[in-house]
């Protein structure tokens, strides 16, 4: 037999990482150490207070109906939440949780596009943000991060015909895979521009609790006008190691978040229930260990970044997020077959600029998911390997 695929599924290809993971496997069986700084899965454990809550709940028979949707408490946890951390009111109806920002992010286009709407996306940017309005057949216009611009979008650059028939916006700070954090007036010149062409705005803030420098993350609503024109997503994996837990929640514009709330009703019947306590637990608990991670994760990049210098590789250290953004070093230009030799010579895996956007090529990604000591390995293994000395 044979099958016909549709346009978009054939469209989609493993690429890169497949690649990258064949070789890790066979490097690993010729046991070759390999250091894998590729994946944006954080190391850090759950707080047991969320594990407890999570394990508690699975005890119970009653939690292993539909949920259908979401619990009261944990609807009054991210109200609590929210204007715990950034300061900012919620109405129980600004509220819809979400399996994972991901999943947001590949149907949110369904609930705001017709086939042929152009939504405007960073490049480079999370995958994503592309993939998902191409998914439901709206078109993507991407707007240039570039370094000269602090990565930031020059809004006024975007050309009048194409702001005029944007739907909506994706935007997100600290950004991955760039690893920068956005000003505050870029929020309110961010706002305006919104409300100039009417186009929504859906701000991803899966870092905001990933900043460094003394600094603290905020939220897109904290600015004045952002409900009228947008939403946020907040996902508790990341700040809260609740990765493969899958919870995050779009919060802002209570029009959106309803619509979207009646769409999603037709293929998600809510979310595990124990998931869902262990959300509120997390969002209810105490946050320091959410701010120590944050600086363990600094460490980890003042190690990586100032080993990877002192070694001649000049990487500038992240502003936020678990990643850093490495410029190739001098010599390398293809970012995919920098990434094979770096493996084959080093162990060290990370993720080539182009697999994020045309414009991510000429850098490589790195996750800051070892410890300190593992990470200084990783750099003594770049340093002996030669590939610097091209
Ligand atoms: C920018 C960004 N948004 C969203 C996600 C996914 O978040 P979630 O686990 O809530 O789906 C990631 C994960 O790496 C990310 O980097």
């Amino acid at each position: 037999m044979t099958f016909e695929f549709s346009e978009k599924a054939n469209q989609i290809k493993e690429g890169i990482f497949a690649v990258l993971n064949t070789k890790k496997n066979e490097m690993e069986a010729h046991g070759k150490k390999t250091y894998n700084l590729s994946v944006g899965t954080p190391d850090f454990k759950p707080a047991p207070h969320i594990m407890e809550a999570v394990s508690e709940a699975a005890k119970d028979p009653k939690n292993y109906k539909y949920a259908l949707t979401e619990l009261p408490e944990l609807i009054e946890a991210m109200q609590n939440f929210y204007k715990r951390r950034f300061d900012v009111e919620l109405a129980a109806d600004e509220i819809m949780s979400l399996y994972g920002s991901q999943e947001g992010m590949a149907h949110l286009a369904w609930a705001l596009c017709n086939p042929g709407d152009l939504v405007l996306v960073p490049n480079p940017g999370y995958q994503i943000f592309r993939i998902g309005p191409q998914l439901c057949d709206a078109k993507v216009w991407q707007y240039p991060l570039l370094e000269e611009n602090n990565f930031l979008p020059i809004l006024s650059k975007i050309p009048e015909d194409v702001a005029k028939q944007a739907k909506y916006m994706v935007v997100s700070y600290p950004a991955n895979p760039i690893c920068r954090t956005a000003p505050e007036s870029f929020y309110r010149e961010l706002i305006a521009f919104a409300k100039k062409y009417n186009i929504i705005i859906l701000h991803d803030n899966a870092y905001s609790d990933i900043v460094y420098g003394g600094r603290k993350g905020g939220s897109f609503l904290q600015y004045e006008g952002a409900k009228e024109v947008g939403i946020e997503f907040y996902s508790l994996s990341k700040s809260f190691n609740y990765t493969g837990a899958r919870m995050s929640f779009a919060v802002g514009n209570r029009e959106i978040v309803q619509k979207f709330r009646a769409l999603r009703t037709q293929f998600d019947y809510g979310t595990f229930l124990p998931v869902q306590y262990g959300a509120a637990a997390a969002l209810n608990g105490p946050f320091d260990g959410v701010e120590k991670q944050c600086q363990l994760y600094e460490e980890r990049n003042h190690v990586l970044c100032g080993g990877l210098r002192e070694i001649g590789w000049n990487v500038p250290d992240s502003e936020g997020t678990m990643f850093v953004w490495a410029p190739l070093p001098e010599g390398y230009t293809n970012s995919e077959e920098f990434c094979v030799e770096l493996m084959e010579r080093s162990g060290v895996i990370c993720v080539p600029g182009s697999s994020f956007g045309s414009l991510g090529e000429g850098y490589v990604r790195m996750a800051l998911v070892l410890p300190p000591e593992e990470l200084k390995k990783a750099v003594e293994s770049i340093r002996v390997s030669g590939i610097l000395k091209k």
